[in-house]
């Protein structure tokens, strides 16, 4: 698993290795705008301030994942222990 942390209050959402990360940021009571959940349509795409995604999306371009400024919740995680959402 990893960890998420909102930049706007310092708040930490642990993501065990069988959640995705769009589904424990719901389960912290975040609204999360969604849609295919499988990295397809860019719903619920979400800013990144720091930390590496590991990107597992259809949806973003090369240029972007490398950016490392922006990730899908529903299919994606993280390569770094925590990520930094601009949330
Ligand atoms: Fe479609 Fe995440 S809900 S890409």
């Amino acid at each position: 698993g990893f960890e998420l942390e909102l930049a706007s209050s310092g708040r930490v959402i642990p993501v065990a290795a069988d959640q995705t990360a769009l589904a424990a940021l719901l389960a912290a009571g975040l609204d999360i705008p969604m849609s295919c959940e499988q990295g397809v349509c860019g719903t619920c795409l979400t800013g990144v301030k720091s930390g590496v995604p590991d990107h597992r999306d259809q949806y973003l371009t090369p240029e972007e994942r490398a950016a490392n400024n922006q990730f899908l919740p529903c299919c994606s995680r993280a390569s770094s222990a925590r990520l930094v959402l601009d949330l």
